[in-house]
Protein backbone atom coordinates (compact mmCIF):
# COMPACT_ATOMS: atom_id res chain seq x y z
CA UNK A 1 0.00 0.00 0.00
CA UNK A 2 2.50 2.74 1.28
CA UNK A 3 6.11 2.48 0.91
CA UNK A 4 6.49 2.81 5.20
CA UNK A 5 7.09 -0.16 6.90
CA UNK A 6 3.73 -1.73 8.63
CA UNK A 7 3.02 -0.95 12.42
CA UNK A 8 1.84 -4.49 12.76
CA UNK A 9 3.03 -7.00 10.55
CA UNK A 10 0.60 -10.70 11.62
CA UNK A 11 2.78 -13.21 9.89
CA UNK A 12 1.04 -16.75 9.14
CA UNK A 13 -0.64 -16.83 12.18
CA UNK A 14 -2.66 -19.46 13.15
CA UNK A 15 -4.56 -20.27 16.25
CA UNK A 16 -6.29 -23.41 17.72
CA UNK A 17 -7.88 -24.98 20.77
CA UNK A 18 -7.52 -28.10 22.61
CA UNK A 19 -10.75 -29.05 23.30
CA UNK A 20 -12.66 -32.54 24.79
CA UNK A 21 -13.55 -33.29 20.99
CA UNK A 22 -10.28 -32.73 19.56
CA UNK A 23 -8.09 -30.01 18.29
CA UNK A 24 -10.40 -26.88 16.79
CA UNK A 25 -8.88 -25.18 13.70
CA UNK A 26 -10.34 -21.85 14.53
CA UNK A 27 -7.27 -19.43 12.21
CA UNK A 28 -5.20 -20.64 9.68
CA UNK A 29 -1.85 -19.56 8.27
CA UNK A 30 -3.15 -15.50 7.90
CA UNK A 31 -0.95 -12.69 7.10
CA UNK A 32 -1.57 -9.22 6.84
CA UNK A 33 -0.16 -6.12 7.29
CA UNK A 34 -1.27 -2.76 8.72
CA UNK A 35 0.25 0.94 7.78
CA UNK A 36 -0.59 4.12 10.04
CA UNK A 37 -3.81 5.40 9.51
CA UNK A 38 -4.48 2.83 7.31
CA UNK A 39 -8.30 1.26 7.43
CA UNK A 40 -8.63 -2.79 7.07
CA UNK A 41 -12.16 -4.96 7.17
CA UNK A 42 -11.64 -8.36 7.89
CA UNK A 43 -14.88 -9.79 6.84
CA UNK A 44 -16.48 -13.32 7.47
CA UNK A 45 -19.40 -15.39 8.70
CA UNK A 46 -19.87 -15.96 12.42
CA UNK A 47 -16.90 -18.41 13.62
CA UNK A 48 -14.61 -17.70 10.75
CA UNK A 49 -11.97 -16.57 13.21
CA UNK A 50 -12.19 -13.17 13.48
CA UNK A 51 -12.33 -12.57 16.79
CA UNK A 52 -9.84 -14.92 17.63
CA UNK A 53 -7.61 -12.98 15.34
CA UNK A 54 -8.09 -9.74 17.08
CA UNK A 55 -7.39 -11.40 20.93
CA UNK A 56 -4.29 -13.38 19.88
CA UNK A 57 -3.00 -9.79 18.45
CA UNK A 58 -3.49 -8.39 22.81
CA UNK A 59 -2.59 -11.63 24.05
CA UNK A 60 -6.33 -12.53 25.39
CA UNK A 61 -6.67 -15.93 24.14
CA UNK A 62 -8.42 -18.36 25.98
CA UNK A 63 -6.15 -20.89 27.94
CA UNK A 64 -6.54 -23.67 25.33
CA UNK A 65 -4.99 -21.95 22.35
CA UNK A 66 -2.19 -22.43 20.69
CA UNK A 67 -0.46 -19.88 18.31
CA UNK A 68 2.00 -19.75 15.52
CA UNK A 69 3.39 -17.36 14.22
CA UNK A 70 4.40 -13.89 14.29
CA UNK A 71 2.45 -10.23 15.04
CA UNK A 72 5.05 -8.07 14.30
CA UNK A 73 4.34 -4.67 16.49
CA UNK A 74 7.15 -2.10 15.62
CA UNK A 75 9.30 -5.10 14.86
CA UNK A 76 8.38 -6.98 18.68
CA UNK A 77 6.53 -10.09 18.36
CA UNK A 78 3.27 -9.67 20.48
CA UNK A 79 2.46 -13.30 20.43
CA UNK A 80 5.51 -14.16 22.20
CA UNK A 81 6.09 -11.01 24.94
CA UNK A 82 5.63 -11.49 28.25
CA UNK A 83 2.05 -10.61 29.76
CA UNK A 84 3.62 -7.67 31.56
CA UNK A 85 4.95 -6.27 28.63
CA UNK A 86 1.65 -6.24 26.60
CA UNK A 87 -0.46 -4.63 29.62
CA UNK A 88 1.62 -1.91 28.48
CA UNK A 89 0.57 -1.89 24.55
CA UNK A 90 -3.01 -2.66 25.04
CA UNK A 91 -5.37 0.09 25.58
CA UNK A 92 -1.75 2.57 24.92
CA UNK A 93 -0.95 1.36 21.57
CA UNK A 94 -3.44 -0.70 20.63
CA UNK A 95 -6.96 -0.41 21.90
CA UNK A 96 -9.96 -2.95 21.31
CA UNK A 97 -13.83 -1.99 20.97
CA UNK A 98 -15.96 -4.60 21.86
CA UNK A 99 -19.74 -5.46 20.26
CA UNK A 100 -21.30 -5.33 23.65
CA UNK A 101 -20.91 -2.09 25.23
CA UNK A 102 -22.63 -3.18 28.37
CA UNK A 103 -19.87 -5.89 29.07
CA UNK A 104 -17.44 -3.63 28.14
CA UNK A 105 -18.20 -0.98 30.93
CA UNK A 106 -19.10 -1.12 34.65
CA UNK A 107 -22.23 -0.85 35.61
CA UNK A 108 -21.06 0.65 38.80
CA UNK A 109 -18.50 3.29 38.08
CA UNK A 110 -19.59 6.81 36.55
CA UNK A 111 -18.53 7.34 33.02
CA UNK A 112 -15.57 9.75 34.26
CA UNK A 113 -13.97 7.16 36.08
CA UNK A 114 -14.09 4.61 33.74
CA UNK A 115 -12.44 6.68 30.91
CA UNK A 116 -10.17 8.82 33.55
CA UNK A 117 -8.86 5.46 34.78
CA UNK A 118 -7.46 4.38 32.19
CA UNK A 119 -5.33 7.33 31.66
CA UNK A 120 -4.69 7.17 35.56
CA UNK A 121 -3.52 3.84 34.94
CA UNK A 122 -1.29 3.18 32.20
CA UNK A 123 0.37 7.27 31.08
CA UNK A 124 0.61 7.80 35.34
CA UNK A 125 -1.94 11.09 34.74
CA UNK A 126 -3.65 12.67 37.46
CA UNK A 127 -7.14 12.78 38.60
CA UNK A 128 -7.62 16.11 36.90
CA UNK A 129 -5.52 15.34 33.90
CA UNK A 130 -7.81 12.15 33.59
CA UNK A 131 -10.93 14.22 33.42
CA UNK A 132 -9.56 16.61 31.23
CA UNK A 133 -8.60 14.35 28.83
CA UNK A 134 -12.16 12.30 29.30
CA UNK A 135 -13.88 16.02 28.55
CA UNK A 136 -11.73 16.18 25.17
CA UNK A 137 -12.32 12.24 23.99
CA UNK A 138 -16.73 12.55 24.79
CA UNK A 139 -16.48 15.87 22.38
CA UNK A 140 -14.36 13.99 20.19
CA UNK A 141 -17.20 11.50 19.95
CA UNK A 142 -19.70 13.89 20.37
CA UNK A 143 -21.46 12.93 23.58
CA UNK A 144 -23.80 16.00 23.92
CA UNK A 145 -23.53 17.91 27.32
CA UNK A 146 -20.13 16.12 28.21
CA UNK A 147 -19.33 17.89 31.17
CA UNK A 148 -22.60 17.15 32.99
CA UNK A 149 -22.83 13.95 31.45
CA UNK A 150 -19.07 12.69 32.96
CA UNK A 151 -20.94 12.02 36.61
CA UNK A 152 -23.98 9.63 34.68
CA UNK A 153 -23.52 5.70 34.94
CA UNK A 154 -23.48 3.13 31.76
CA UNK A 155 -27.44 2.38 32.68
CA UNK A 156 -28.42 6.43 31.59
CA UNK A 157 -27.22 6.06 28.29
CA UNK A 158 -28.81 4.62 25.50
CA UNK A 159 -27.27 2.00 23.65
CA UNK A 160 -25.85 4.00 20.84
CA UNK A 161 -24.45 6.43 23.48
CA UNK A 162 -23.08 3.78 25.29
CA UNK A 163 -21.05 2.76 22.45
CA UNK A 164 -19.70 6.07 21.80
CA UNK A 165 -18.47 5.72 25.18
CA UNK A 166 -17.00 2.68 24.56
CA UNK A 167 -15.31 4.27 21.46
CA UNK A 168 -13.78 7.19 23.78
CA UNK A 169 -12.60 4.50 25.99
CA UNK A 170 -10.52 3.46 23.04
CA UNK A 171 -9.29 6.83 22.31
CA UNK A 172 -8.23 7.79 25.73
CA UNK A 173 -4.69 6.95 25.64
CA UNK A 174 -4.53 7.53 21.24
CA UNK A 175 -3.55 4.22 20.62
CA UNK A 176 -2.30 4.13 16.60
CA UNK A 177 -4.63 1.07 16.23
CA UNK A 178 -7.80 0.33 16.74
CA UNK A 179 -8.87 -3.22 16.82
CA UNK A 180 -12.89 -2.88 16.15
CA UNK A 181 -14.63 -5.82 16.69
CA UNK A 182 -18.45 -5.50 15.00
CA UNK A 183 -18.77 -2.72 16.78
CA UNK A 184 -22.26 -1.65 15.39
CA UNK A 185 -24.09 -4.87 15.68
CA UNK A 186 -25.70 -4.41 18.92
CA UNK A 187 -27.06 -1.42 17.17
CA UNK A 188 -30.27 -0.82 15.37
CA UNK A 189 -29.45 0.33 11.57
CA UNK A 190 -29.62 4.19 12.13
CA UNK A 191 -27.62 4.31 14.86
CA UNK A 192 -24.81 1.46 13.12
CA UNK A 193 -24.68 4.30 10.33
CA UNK A 194 -24.14 6.83 12.37
CA UNK A 195 -21.31 5.29 14.75
CA UNK A 196 -19.77 4.01 11.28
CA UNK A 197 -19.37 8.30 10.93
CA UNK A 198 -18.19 8.67 13.77
CA UNK A 199 -15.33 6.25 13.38
CA UNK A 200 -14.29 7.69 10.24
CA UNK A 201 -14.10 10.65 11.73
CA UNK A 202 -12.09 10.25 14.92
CA UNK A 203 -10.02 7.99 12.89
CA UNK A 204 -9.56 10.77 9.97
CA UNK A 205 -8.55 13.70 12.82
CA UNK A 206 -6.43 11.21 15.14
CA UNK A 207 -4.72 9.40 12.28
CA UNK A 208 -5.57 6.31 13.85
CA UNK A 209 -5.35 2.78 12.41
CA UNK A 210 -8.87 0.60 12.51
CA UNK A 211 -8.95 -3.21 11.83
CA UNK A 212 -12.74 -3.14 11.72
CA UNK A 213 -14.08 -6.61 12.07
CA UNK A 214 -17.79 -7.46 10.79
CA UNK A 215 -19.63 -10.27 9.58
CA UNK A 216 -21.63 -7.61 6.94
CA UNK A 217 -19.51 -6.50 4.00
CA UNK A 218 -22.51 -3.69 3.73
CA UNK A 219 -20.71 -1.72 6.54
CA UNK A 220 -17.42 -2.12 5.13
CA UNK A 221 -18.57 -0.08 1.62
CA UNK A 222 -17.92 3.42 2.43
CA UNK A 223 -15.42 3.24 5.30
CA UNK A 224 -12.55 0.85 5.09
CA UNK A 225 -9.61 1.17 2.04
CA UNK A 226 -8.36 -2.42 1.71
CA UNK A 227 -10.67 -6.00 3.10
CA UNK A 228 -9.92 -9.47 3.77
CA UNK A 229 -12.56 -11.87 3.09
CA UNK A 230 -11.76 -15.17 5.60
CA UNK A 231 -13.80 -18.37 5.57
CA UNK A 232 -13.16 -21.35 8.07
CA UNK A 233 -10.46 -19.10 9.54
CA UNK A 234 -8.31 -18.95 6.15
CA UNK A 235 -8.05 -15.91 3.86
CA UNK A 236 -9.71 -16.15 0.74
CA UNK A 237 -8.98 -12.86 -0.67
CA UNK A 238 -7.95 -9.73 -0.18
CA UNK A 239 -8.27 -6.65 -2.04
CA UNK A 240 -9.04 -2.63 -1.97
CA UNK A 241 -12.66 -2.44 -1.14
CA UNK A 242 -13.27 -0.59 -4.53
CA UNK A 243 -12.01 -3.48 -6.46
CA UNK A 244 -13.42 -6.28 -4.47
CA UNK A 245 -17.03 -4.94 -4.69
CA UNK A 246 -16.68 -4.39 -8.41
CA UNK A 247 -14.93 -7.59 -9.42
CA UNK A 248 -14.74 -9.98 -6.33
CA UNK A 249 -12.46 -12.51 -7.71
CA UNK A 250 -13.36 -15.36 -5.16
CA UNK A 251 -16.61 -17.71 -5.11
CA UNK A 252 -17.04 -16.50 -1.34
CA UNK A 253 -17.04 -13.24 -1.58
CA UNK A 254 -19.24 -13.49 -4.80
CA UNK A 255 -21.63 -14.80 -2.17
CA UNK A 256 -21.04 -12.40 0.69
CA UNK A 257 -21.97 -9.52 -1.72
CA UNK A 258 -25.28 -11.05 -3.24
CA UNK A 259 -25.81 -11.07 0.66
CA UNK A 260 -25.41 -7.90 1.11
CA UNK A 261 -28.70 -5.70 1.27
CA UNK A 262 -29.29 -3.43 -1.92
CA UNK A 263 -29.92 -0.07 -0.94
CA UNK A 264 -31.28 1.30 -4.02
CA UNK A 265 -33.78 -2.01 -4.07
CA UNK A 266 -34.52 -3.20 -0.66
CA UNK A 267 -37.41 -5.29 -2.10
CA UNK A 268 -34.63 -7.68 -3.71
CA UNK A 269 -34.29 -10.74 -2.28
CA UNK A 270 -31.38 -11.63 -0.27
CA UNK A 271 -29.09 -14.84 -2.17
CA UNK A 272 -28.00 -16.42 1.31
CA UNK A 273 -25.30 -18.56 0.71
CA UNK A 274 -26.38 -22.37 1.18
CA UNK A 275 -24.89 -24.94 3.36
CA UNK A 276 -23.46 -23.94 6.81
CA UNK A 277 -19.89 -23.23 7.77
CA UNK A 278 -17.00 -25.38 7.64
CA UNK A 279 -16.30 -28.06 10.26
CA UNK A 280 -12.78 -26.91 12.50
CA UNK A 281 -11.99 -30.19 13.66
CA UNK A 282 -9.71 -31.00 10.79
CA UNK A 283 -6.69 -29.14 9.60
CA UNK A 284 -7.72 -27.50 6.17
CA UNK A 285 -6.13 -29.66 3.30
CA UNK A 286 -8.15 -28.22 0.82
CA UNK A 287 -10.48 -25.70 0.09
CA UNK A 288 -12.58 -24.93 3.14
CA UNK A 289 -15.14 -23.50 0.72
CA UNK A 290 -15.53 -26.44 -1.55
CA UNK A 291 -17.77 -28.16 -0.02
CA UNK A 292 -20.47 -24.77 -0.63
CA UNK A 293 -19.00 -24.01 -3.79
CA UNK A 294 -21.06 -23.27 -7.30
CA UNK A 295 -17.67 -23.29 -9.05
CA UNK A 296 -16.17 -26.32 -6.80
CA UNK A 297 -14.29 -28.92 -9.32
CA UNK A 298 -12.77 -32.19 -8.16
CA UNK A 299 -9.52 -30.87 -7.58
CA UNK A 300 -10.92 -27.79 -5.24
CA UNK A 301 -11.87 -31.14 -3.03
CA UNK A 302 -8.16 -31.76 -2.69
CA UNK A 303 -5.69 -29.29 -2.68
CA UNK A 304 -5.37 -26.25 -0.85
CA UNK A 305 -5.34 -23.26 -3.05
CA UNK A 306 -2.54 -20.55 -2.01
CA UNK A 307 -3.04 -16.71 -1.43
CA UNK A 308 -1.66 -15.64 -4.89
CA UNK A 309 -1.77 -11.93 -7.03
CA UNK A 310 -4.70 -11.97 -9.32
CA UNK A 311 -3.09 -10.77 -12.14
CA UNK A 312 -2.67 -7.01 -13.22
CA UNK A 313 -4.57 -5.93 -9.76
CA UNK A 314 -3.77 -5.31 -6.23
CA UNK A 315 -6.13 -8.08 -5.02
CA UNK A 316 -4.91 -11.83 -3.90
CA UNK A 317 -7.24 -14.70 -4.10
CA UNK A 318 -6.72 -18.14 -3.18
CA UNK A 319 -9.30 -19.97 -5.59
CA UNK A 320 -7.68 -22.90 -7.88
CA UNK A 321 -10.22 -21.94 -10.77
CA UNK A 322 -9.67 -19.29 -13.07
CA UNK A 323 -11.57 -15.54 -12.33
CA UNK A 324 -12.96 -15.77 -15.54
CA UNK A 325 -14.67 -19.16 -15.11
CA UNK A 326 -16.56 -18.36 -11.79
CA UNK A 327 -20.13 -17.85 -12.08
N1 LIG B 1 -11.76 -21.35 23.80
C1 LIG B 1 -12.16 -21.99 22.69
N2 LIG B 1 -12.16 -23.33 22.62
C2 LIG B 1 -12.53 -23.97 21.50
N3 LIG B 1 -12.91 -23.35 20.37
C3 LIG B 1 -12.95 -22.01 20.39
C4 LIG B 1 -12.57 -21.25 21.53
N4 LIG B 1 -12.69 -19.93 21.25
C5 LIG B 1 -13.12 -19.87 19.97
N5 LIG B 1 -13.28 -21.10 19.44
C6 LIG B 1 -13.69 -21.42 18.06
O1 LIG B 1 -12.88 -20.70 17.15
C7 LIG B 1 -13.61 -20.42 15.96
C8 LIG B 1 -13.45 -18.97 15.60
O2 LIG B 1 -14.12 -18.19 16.55
P1 LIG B 1 -14.23 -16.59 16.46
O3 LIG B 1 -12.91 -16.00 16.12
O4 LIG B 1 -14.84 -16.16 17.74
O5 LIG B 1 -15.23 -16.39 15.24
P2 LIG B 1 -15.87 -15.03 14.69
O6 LIG B 1 -15.38 -13.90 15.51
O7 LIG B 1 -15.43 -14.94 13.26
O8 LIG B 1 -17.35 -15.23 14.78
C9 LIG B 1 -15.04 -20.85 16.22
O9 LIG B 1 -15.24 -22.10 15.61
C10 LIG B 1 -15.10 -20.96 17.73
O10 LIG B 1 -16.04 -21.92 18.13
MG1 LIG C 1 -16.48 -12.61 16.71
Amino acid sequence: MTGADPILSVKNLSIRFRTGDGMVYAVNDVSFDMHAGQRLAIVGESGSGKSQIALSILGLLARNAEVEGAALWKGRDLLAMPAAEINKIRAREIAMIFQDPMSALNPYMTIERQLSEVVELHEGMSRSQGRARALEVMDAVKIPDARARLRAYPHEFSGGMRQRIVIAMALMCRPALILADEPTTALDVTVQAQIMELLAEVQQAMGTAIVLITHDLGVVAGFCEDTLVLYGGRVMETAPTRALFRAPGHPYTRGLLRAVPNINDPSATLAAIPGSPPNQTHPPRACPFAPRCEDAVTACFETLPMLEPHAGTASRRACLRPVEALT
